[in-house]
């Protein structure tokens, strides 16, 4: 089994999506999104952000390695009677059962980052979208004070090292390395823009209920806890997510978390 499969299989990411619903909306708007333009949202999990780009009248195909969220895509898509929004599984690194310049608009919210073999990921984004149109990716930062890089910094330091010639995710938010590898796939670096954007987790319940969503239901923290279990540290581990969903949390009510996110989004012209 594919690891990086089994790694967004294992869990129910859609219980964490349920708290991004808002910004991926408002995400959407930003993006000029009109009547029939050609989308492909690339781990697109549930469909956090395909989806509201169909209800703005795109031609949306969602692409996601896990074969549990991408039937949730599908049943979201029903449910709203979006019959120009599909969802169906694939690789970011191999993108082959898409042809190329296929797409007006490539975006990867959080998710082709989570692909290994980032030069492949920017090479496929590059190939299925059209010369004329655009890729965005949002990224998150690494070492960035706001809450997920927090959480993967704070649950690495429960796991174990990662296999040699193992590349974090996280090199995703480094200007640098974006320019570099989307400069392999033969994009000149000028055609390539970042800004600091924000992402805020909306939750009906207090921060520790959200801990406990990403423990049981976000497979990297699902990882994260079975180490610590192992080695005895899983109350350690809580606490200290705990803390920091505590302090992170700027809703005004005590039984509600509102977490503003920092990421780094990526726009490449094509
Ligand atoms: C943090 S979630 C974000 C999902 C969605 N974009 C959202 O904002 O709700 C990461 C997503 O990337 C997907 N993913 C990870 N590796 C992938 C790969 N190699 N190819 C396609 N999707 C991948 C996961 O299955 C998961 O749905």
């Amino acid at each position: 089994m594919n690891p990086n499969k089994a790694l967004w299989e294992k869990g129910d990411f859609t219980r964490i999506a349920a708290s991004m619903r808002e910004s991926g909306e408002a995400l959407v708007k930003g993006f000029e999104i009109r009547k029939g333009l050609k989308v492909l949202d690339l781990g697109c999990g549930d469909g956090t952000t395909a989806v509201p780009a169909a209800r703005l009248g795109a031609d949306v195909l969602g692409v996601d390695i896990a074969r549990n969220l991408v039937a949730a895509g599908n049943r979201r898509a029903e449910q709203e009677g979006l019959t120009n929004c599909r969802f169906q599984e694939g690789d970011a690194t191999d993108l082959h059962e898409l042809a190329d310049d296929s797409f007006d608009l490539s975006v990867s919210i959080f998710g082709a980052m989570f692909a290994p073999k980032p030069h492949d990921v920017a090479k496929e984004m590059v190939r299925v979208t059209r010369r004329g149109g655009r890729i965005v990716m949002g990224n998150w930062i690494p070492n960035d004070p706001t809450l997920v890089a927090q959480i993967l910094k704070i649950s690495s330091a429960y796991t174990p090292p990662p296999p040699e010639g193992f590349v974090s995710p996280m090199t995703w938010g480094i200007e640098s390395n974006v320019t570099e590898r989307f400069s392999s796939a033969g994009v000149p670096a000028e055609k390539i823009s970042f800004a600091r954007d924000t992402f805020t987790f909306n939750f009906p319940r207090h921060p520790a209920a959200l801990v406990d969503e990403f423990r049981k239901y976000y497979g990297p923290t699902m990882n994260a806890f079975e180490a610590a279990e192992k080695n005895g540290r899983a109350a350690d581990l809580q606490q200290e997510l705990e803390e920091l969903f505590d302090s992170q949390n700027k809703s005004q009510r005590k039984d509600a978390t509102t977490i503003p996110a920092t990421f780094l989004r990526v726009s490449v012209a094509l």
